[in-house]
């Protein structure tokens, strides 16, 4: 196998446990060569499972609260530090809404909820990018990667505020992608991937049965975890350097299917 991320140094966010999408891009980024520090919110390292992964990875960990800009200047640079130069990739993992957390209905969302939504989900992308620029942390043609939901697009009930909060993840990954484009080379899209069983995906109201829809009216079927990370792992590497400013499907045809026969079989159809 060619090692696509050979010499290159990243940061990655939301590794929570085996199942997070996180650590998947984690192991796939150590197989294809990558050094890397592994970062997470203070209250998820007391879990400890992030460990083993650092260990597997041979990789540090630095805590850090993606909402909290001093947090942020401190993770990039200890991690300069820690792999010796500038960052090449970047993964933003990181997803929390309260309200689906309480299974509150999308008409009648709590809006301090809401606002912590939108802080961890999205404006943390900002975040990021904002302190990486002002530090010129990351390297020409570097590439950043926030993970995003179909939800942004067409309406799921279920999704409530994540919905639009997506949306604005999705816009800032254009916005800031022209800025620091223009300025840096460095490179920001969108994967929107498809129903994915972690803690997140799971916290979901009715989940269960979304993921088998989804999986029916997709001609490949859901995607992976795994599958996930490797598509990760083509645009942090060299081969997509002109691919930036874009959300990217990543869904085995779920997005741009608008029936499926499995779907109709069940119709009766
Ligand atoms: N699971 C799915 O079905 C699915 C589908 C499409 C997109 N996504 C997105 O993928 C991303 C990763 O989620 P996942 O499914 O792997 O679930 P996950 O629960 O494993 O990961 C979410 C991560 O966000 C971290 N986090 C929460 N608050 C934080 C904060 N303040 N600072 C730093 N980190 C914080 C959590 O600790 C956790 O590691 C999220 O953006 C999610 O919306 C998930």
């Amino acid at each position: 196998m060619s090692k696509l991320l050979e010499g290159k140094r990243g940061i990655i966010t939301g590794a929570l446990d085996q199942n997070s999408i996180a650590w998947k891009v984690a192991e796939k980024a150590h197989e294809h060569g990558a050094t890397f520090v592994l970062t997470n919110a203070p209250i998820a390292m007391r879990m400890g499972e992030i460990n083993e992964l650092a260990a597997k990875t041979n990789s540090k960990i630095i805590p850090a609260d993606a909402t909290s800009t001093e947090e942020l200047q401190k993770l990039f640079t200890e991690a300069q530090e820690i792999l010796g130069g500038k960052i090449d990739f970047v993964l933003h993992s990181i997803g929390m809404s309260v309200n689906i957390r309480k299974n509150i209905p999308y008409q009648d969302l709590n809006y301090d909820f809401f606002q912590k939504g939108i802080d961890v989900s999205a404006l943390s992308l900002h975040k990021m990018l904002s302190v990486a620029k002002n530090m010129d942390a990351i390297n020409e043609w570097g590439s950043v990667v926030a993970l995003t939901y179909a939800a942004a697009q067409r309406t799921y009930p279920f999704y409530t505020d994540m919905a639009d909060i997506k949306a604005m993840l999705e816009s800032i990954a254009r916005s800031f992608g022209y800025h620091y484009g223009l300025e840096k080379k460095v490179r920001i899209n969108t994967v929107s991937q498809s129903p994915t069983k972690t803690t997140a995906g799971s916290g979901i109201k009715g989940f269960g049965d979304f993921y088998d829809y989804a999986d029916a009216i997709a001609p490949l079927g859901n995607a992976s975890a795994e599958d996930c990370a490797n598509y990760c792992i083509s645009l942090f590497s060299d081969l997509t350097r002109m691919v930036t400013m874009q959300n990217l499907f990543h869904d085995g045809g779920y997005s741009t299917t608008g029936v499926s026969d499995v779907i109709m079989k069940k119709f009766g159809i």
